[in-house]
């Protein structure tokens, strides 16, 4: 069986003093959490992450160190070092004890032209240095009204995990973003998406085999909240949820927190 993983993804907002103060309220939703379980005892306890700025990523490791929740980055380098002014490496992440990070979200594909190969190259750097990628995929509202979202969807699966070597396959995530519920305030519906996500699982048993194929865990991300979580991942090719919007405020983040373990 695939833990569900909840992700947050801050995108560029939060400050360290806001980033400590959501780490603290978050953590005191849940006082009974021992050091690897944020709701110790529950059959489906959710894995949790949060993926700041840079900039918040120290600050919000040593808060989060002991607890069950992991801290993500979002978004890479893939050379190890170098000339690459503005740019972070691995290891530098690696560092900070950044359990996962995010690679090929659509944000970074549209406005800053990442293509998939420079996200294949990020994710194999992310492994190397023990780090988990989470790959981003995700047609937009055009190439979904001419029905080409399957055909997109297998060439940036394909192409974003060209790179990553069979052996750490069961350590990638990959999340479906449809473009077009990103920020939207509407997600896709939970059959749209579990429709997509099986084609992906296809993708990943093609790539890495069947046995490997179903440990990946495959996440949805485009207007998640609270009132759809649980709806979303009762999907049998749904294994959890990447989340903007509603992870900015730590109570609202812990409700979605807990109705993806269908434990509120
Ligand atoms: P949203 O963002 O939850 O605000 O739609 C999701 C994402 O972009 O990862």
């Amino acid at each position: 069986m695939r833990n569900t993983l909840v992700v947050a993804n801050w995108k560029m907002q939060k400050t360290v003093a806001e980033a400590l103060a959501f780490a603290e309220a978050f953590l005191a939703r849940f006082p009974q959490r021992s050091g690897q379980a944020l709701l110790p005892g529950a059959d489906a306890a959710p894995e949790v992450a949060v993926a700041a700025p840079f900039t918040a990523l120290y600050a919000l490791g040593r808060a989060l160190q002991g607890t069950p929740v992991a801290l993500a980055a979002q978004n890479v380098h893939p050379q190890a070092q170098g000339a690459f002014t503005g740019e972070v490496a691995p290891g530098m992440l690696a560092e900070l004890g950044c359990r996962y990070a995010i690679v090929g979200h659509s944000e970074r594909r549209n406005l800053f032209d990442e293509r998939s190969d420079f996200v294949a190259e990020k994710a194999a750097a992310l492994l190397q240095h023990g780090i988990d990628p989470i790959v981003c995929v995700g047609e937009s509202v055009d190439q979904r009204g001419a029905g080409r979202t399957l055909t997109v969807i297998r060439e940036q699966v394909a192409g974003s995990l060209a790179k990553a070597p069979s052996a750490a396959a069961q350590r990638l995530v990959v999340a479906y973003e449809p473009v077009w519920a990103i920020g939207a305030g509407v997600s896709a519906t939970p059959e749209q998406a579990q429709e997509v996500h099986a084609a992906i699982r296809a993708c990943l048993q093609e790539r890495f085999g069947a046995a490997d194929s179903e440990k990946i865990r495959i996440l949805y991300g485009g207007s998640v909240k609270a009132d759809n979580v649980s709806a979303l991942v009762a999907q049998p090719d749904i294994d959890g949820a990447l989340v903007g919007g509603a992870s900015l405020q730590a109570d609202g983040f812990a409700e979605l927190v807990l109705r993806s373990g269908d434990c509120s």
